[in-house]
């Protein structure tokens, strides 16, 4: 491809209107491309807020059900569900993932009663379940793998049969997208969809969300290195992504987000699958909190940060400002 020289060319001439720079945007943000990531808690009429994450709250079921009305009216594709379980109910084995009544089937049940129109996502990781904080089965100092899916299999079953669209399996062992889609398969859940947390890092910006869960107290001092990946690395970023889809994933994440654009880009590139950004809650917080304190336009600095992630690549995003950035862009 061939340029012309300035002055012929001056490229600042598609900037100079509105309705041109509109004309010539390569890329745009729509309601289509938000998943909305919420948190559930045991009881009735209840929402809590979460310090570390201002405007996230953890609702009952009861409150999620309308919240997912909303949803589905502003045209979010899809919510992401997760666990904050009652500390009594945490076990070393994490088995209230397996109780066909805990709070994720229940709200799915319920849910897609009430929007069978919103995809319902949900994590059947560990960590939502476990005193210890972590996503698979601790023991002698090691997390135990094999274990740990065949756990996660059970649990993606149960899910399945609560009406759960999509299992979003988020702990990183190796092998679990194969065993839960073998699984899914032979008892007729062929169109269940998986979206797996395919090159997903062992990152700070998840602080947040360990709060929203009540877990970050229980993994003090642990860290979950052994499973998820390390920062440093991008080629195993594309085996991780390139098992996954071998094994029957429909869909892959990048997480986190921002700070992995390139992660993201080379994985689109590379594949040319439905491939999401999960925008965590540390970016999340570090927007909201720069926002509070005058630093940042919050509401410009959220679209732009989203249009990032399109840029780069991403079919769509999982993010806390879902639903604030669907009544911009539906105004
Ligand atoms: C659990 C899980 C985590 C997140 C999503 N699923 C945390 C972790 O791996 O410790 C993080 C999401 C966020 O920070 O917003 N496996």
């Amino acid at each position: 491809m061939t340029f012309s020289d300035f002055p012929a060319t001056r490229l600042r001439r598609t900037r100079m209107t509105e309705w041109c720079r509109r004309m010539v945007a390569e890329n745009t943000l729509t309601v289509d491309d938000l998943i909305w990531p919420v948190f559930v808690i045991e009881g009735e009429n209840k929402v809590e807020k979460v310090d570390s994450l201002p405007g996230v709250e953890r609702m009952s079921v009861d409150r999620l059900v309308t919240a997912a009305k909303e949803a589905q009216a502003l045209g979010i594709p899809a919510i992401h569900a997760f666990s904050s379980t009652d500390q009594r109910l945490k076990t070393n084995d994490g088995r209230e993932v397996c109780n066909p009544n805990n709070l994720i089937c229940t709200a799915a049940r319920e849910v897609k009663a009430a929007c069978p129109n919103l995809g319902f996502i949900c994590d059947v990781a560990l960590d939502q379940y476990t005193d210890h904080g972590h996503d698979g089965v601790f023991r002698d100092d090691e997390i135990h793998n094999d274990e740990t899916v065949d756990i996660l299999v059970e649990a993606s079953l149960i899910h399945a049969r609560s009406g759960c669209d999509v299992i979003a399996p988020s702990e990183m062992m190796d092998g679990r997208i194969g065993a839960i889609r073998d699984a899914l398969e032979g008892e007729g859940h062929q169109n269940t969809l998986i979206l797996s947390y395919a090159a997903k890092y062992a990152s700070k910006f998840y602080g947040p969300f360990r709060d929203a869960l009540g877990s970050q107290g229980n993994l003090t001092n642990k860290d979950k290195k052994s499973y998820q990946m390390d920062p440093a690395n991008t080629d195993e970023a594309l085996r991780e992504v390139g098992m996954d889809l071998a094994e029957g994933a429909d869909m892959v994440m990048v997480k986190p987000g921002m700070p992995y654009l390139d992660v993201l880009h080379r994985v689109k590139e590379t594949y040319r699958v439905p491939t999401y950004a999960y925008q965590v809650s540390g970016e999340y917080a570090m927007i909201k909190a720069a926002g509070a304190n005058g630093w940042l336009e919050e509401e410009a600095v959220m679209l732009e940060s989203l249009l990032a992630f399109k840029r780069a690549g991403a079919d769509g995003i999982l993010t806390y400002f879902a639903l604030e950035v669907a009544k911009i862009l539906n105004d």
